[in-house]
């Protein structure tokens, strides 16, 4: 990649290399800069309005400092004086690991001591830590430790316009946690312990602080004036039926015929950025040298964090930045140096159907309150361009908002997780928004059906057990199952393996190749023992080098060997990391970590036996039906058993494009499901 050398120098203000003049110099440029946010004006009135309100609500424009200058100015402000520390929640993972980062710069220290983040599988803080950022998802499990969330001062609740489930279900224990604690006193009889106030902040982008008021009993808001560029609005003529296409064409046309700037391109998921990312660097290379001076970055939630960085650094000289980002760049991290947006109107999101209990992610899209927080990412810094590939028309008809997540999606874990927290009438909890009850009494059912809740609607030991493990119930119970078939050293692979997206790398122009490299790990019984055996060669190919060489060469072999393989080294990095996390919480919580090594039959009955809730039957025309629900599905072409088409699977996962797809299919024996759930199977003809 041209160029790439000159981002491989980190910024950190400790820079081992740097000398006294550079780090005075460099920590004045960020002092200026911060001076130099909307934000930073109003620094003494809002340290007061905290002072002076129990809950606030904070609205400002993306970019204009809220979440990397309040914390900042609440702790120099003295809301830490009591020992407690301040906490704000993110909805995105990467959002809270580069806002850590950026603020550890800001403040010169190292990442982790006074300003740490906290997410799912990683833990980037220390005794020290007094700014702590995590994911809003992270905080709710904390709470299942801690219900009064003791070691908070002020808990920040950000990014609240974006509505995820997790911030959903935060709002209304926050009100419950905050009136608890002004009490001063401690419910659970006996343990009489005294606890401080808890301050409490929303802070939203969008401009409707009303609801966030309201449910706060009529909390104060405030807004931060911010500043913000005209930005031009384009369209395009006629729909567009490769939007992947469409924006190749559109990137090249601002990269040739624009002046200088960066780009910020919307796509929807990793696979499609590293599509677009592969073929920018293949269109690049058929263009004369003196126009080749464009970089790519992509950004998106599961990429590694050492990569995420690099989206933030300036461009050298003479190049132009394309930032391919998921809807992740919309308003939770601003990316200096933009001034052409590139939204294709998409987005990947996850829809629930109640009626059938069936829960996926599909491509939809935006809403208009999203086009336009796009559009301004354009004139962060002056005038910019936003070019929708759409046609203005079609803006027109886009709801006005997106759905809150809570009124989209599978409730289990949330149920689970407020189960585990002693909220036990969850369809009377006080939501913001309630959500359906259907919705509710659905996943009620399949924690009963998992064991999770008893006959009484009451948290089962099993249930408090996969509270524990960060994972969806249904793979928290494939653990404990697994413990008792004796293989769990296999479903902790598998699981991990099915917690990343996209595995395998399958390039379009070399989907050949790639299928081929695919069938040296391929298993005729199905995706999780595919799965499986991809990870044993990695990690069988990683051990050997690592006997003879150092870790980070063996790293380095690893990534080579995927390469080689067709395997997404990201994704299995990712995997590994997510294994050796869950293997801690299975050793912490006592299970059993034996493995069935060869006995593939065992290994095939406990997949059975733990994801009974999504099986399958063929039908005689070739498709399948789902046993519990009915809907009429296909085996996903990237399934190995796309051809096999067995006559009983089950599966994890389930996609609608223009079919209902199943991915992750094992092929499986129907009087398994007959044996291991006969609470929901019986013997048929
Ligand atoms: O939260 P809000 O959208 O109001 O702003 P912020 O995230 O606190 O960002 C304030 C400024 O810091 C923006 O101009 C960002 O471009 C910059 N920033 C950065 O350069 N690098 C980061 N890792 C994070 C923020
Ligand atoms: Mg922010």
């Amino acid at each position: 990649m041209p160029g790439a050398n000159n981002f491989s120098r980190n910024s950190y203000l400790h820079h081992p290399n740097q000398t006294k003049g550079e780090f005075f110099a460099r920590k004045q440029k960020i002092e200026q800069r911060r001076k130099k946010l909307p934000i930073a004006a109003v620094e003494r009135r809002l340290v007061e309005e905290v002072r002076n309100n129990d809950t606030l609500i904070i609205v400002g424009e993306t970019g204009s400092g809220k979440t990397t200058q309040i914390p900042q100015y609440l702790f120099k402000g003295g809301f830490c004086r009591d020992g407690g520390i301040i906490g704000i929640t993110q909805p995105r993972r990467v959002a809270a690991i580069t806002v850590a980062k950026r603020v550890s710069e800001e403040c010169g220290v190292p990442l982790g001591q006074k300003v740490g983040y906290a997410i799912r599988f990683e833990d980037v803080t220390s005794g020290l830590t007094k700014i702590k950022y995590m994911t809003d998802g992270l905080l709710l499990r904390e709470a299942l430790l801690d219900p009064y969330l003791s070691k908070y001062s002020v808990i920040i609740v950000d990014e609240a316009h974006e509505r995820t489930i997790h911030t959903d279900v935060l709002l209304g224990l926050l009100k419950n946690v905050q009136k608890a604690r002004s009490k001063g006193i401690n419910e659970v009889p006996g343990q009489a312990k005294k606890y401080n106030p808890l301050k409490l902040i929303i802070m939203s982008a969008s401009l409707d602080a009303r609801v966030f008021s309201e449910y706060f009993g009529g909390a104060r808001a405030v807004h931060v004036q911010g500043r913000q560029f005209p930005v031009d609005i384009f369209y395009t003529h006629k729909p567009e039926t490769d939007c992947i296409d469409a924006a190749l064409i559109t990137i090249f046309q601002i990269h040739l015929e624009e002046g200088p700037g960066d780009i910020l391109v919307f796509l929807t998921g990793q696979e499609e950025i590293e599509s677009v990312e592969r073929l920018i660097h293949e269109r690049l290379r058929q263009l004369p040298e003196c126009n080749r001076k464009l970089l790519t970055f992509p950004i998106y939630s599961s990429l590694p964090s050492e990569k995420q960085m690099k989206v933030f650094m300036p461009s050298p000289a003479g190049y132009r930045k394309v930032i391919l980002a998921t809807n992740i760049a919309e308003t939770s991290v601003t990316i200096p140096g933009i001034k052409y947006v590139v939204d294709p109107g998409l987005v990947k999101a996850r829809t629930y159907d109640p009626k059938m209990g069936v829960d996926s992610l599909i491509i939809v899209t935006t809403s208009k309150a999203q086009a336009l927080q796009r559009s301004g990412r354009a004139g962060r810094e002056g005038p910019g361009k936003c070019y929708r590939l759409y046609q203005e028309s079609f803006f027109e008809k886009l709801t006005d908002s997106t759905l809150p997540e809570i009124k989209r999606c599978d409730l289990s874990n949330v149920v689970l997780q407020l189960k585990a927290l002693g909220i036990d009438d969850v369809i009377n909890f006080d939501f913001i928004e309630k959500p359906d009850r259907t919705a509710i009494v659905n996943s009620l059912w399949s924690l009963y059906l998992l064991g999770a809740v008893t006959e009484e609607n009451k948290l089962s030991d099993v249930g408090y057990q996969m509270a524990k493990l960060p994972l969806d119930p249904v793979y928290s119970k494939a653990l404990i199952v697994a413990s008792q078939f004796g293989c769990l050293k296999e479903m902790l692979i598998c699981v991990a393996m099915l917690s990343v997206e996209s595995i395998f790398y399958a390039p379009r122009e070399k989907l050949e190749e790639s299928r081929n490299a695919l069938k040296s790990f391929a298993s005729p019984d199905g995706d999780h023992l595919t799965l499986l055996n991809v990870y044993r060669a990695a990690d069988e190919f990683f051990q050997k080098n690592k006997m003879v060489n150092s870790e980070e060469k063996a790293e380095k072999s690893l990534r080579k060997w995927c390469k080689d393989n067709y395997i997404n080294s990201r994704s299995l990095k990712h995997a590994r990391d997510i294994h050796s996390q869950i293997l801690r919480n299975v050793e912490q919580m006592g299970l059993r970590v034996t493995s069935c090594e060869d006995d593939m039959l065992l290994f095939r009955r406990c997949l059975a036996a733990s994801f009974f809730l999504k099986a399958a039957m063929k039908q005689p025309d070739g498709v399948y039906r789902v046993t519990l629900s009915g809907l009429i599905v296909q085996i996903h072409p990237s399934s190995v058993l796309f051809r096999a088409k067995p006559e009983c699977i089950i599966f994890n996962e389930l996609v609608h494009t223009n079919h209902s797809y199943v991915r992750n299919v094992s092929r499986i024996d129907y009087l398994w499901l007959v044996e291991l759930a006969p609470h929901l199977y019986a013997l048929q003809d």
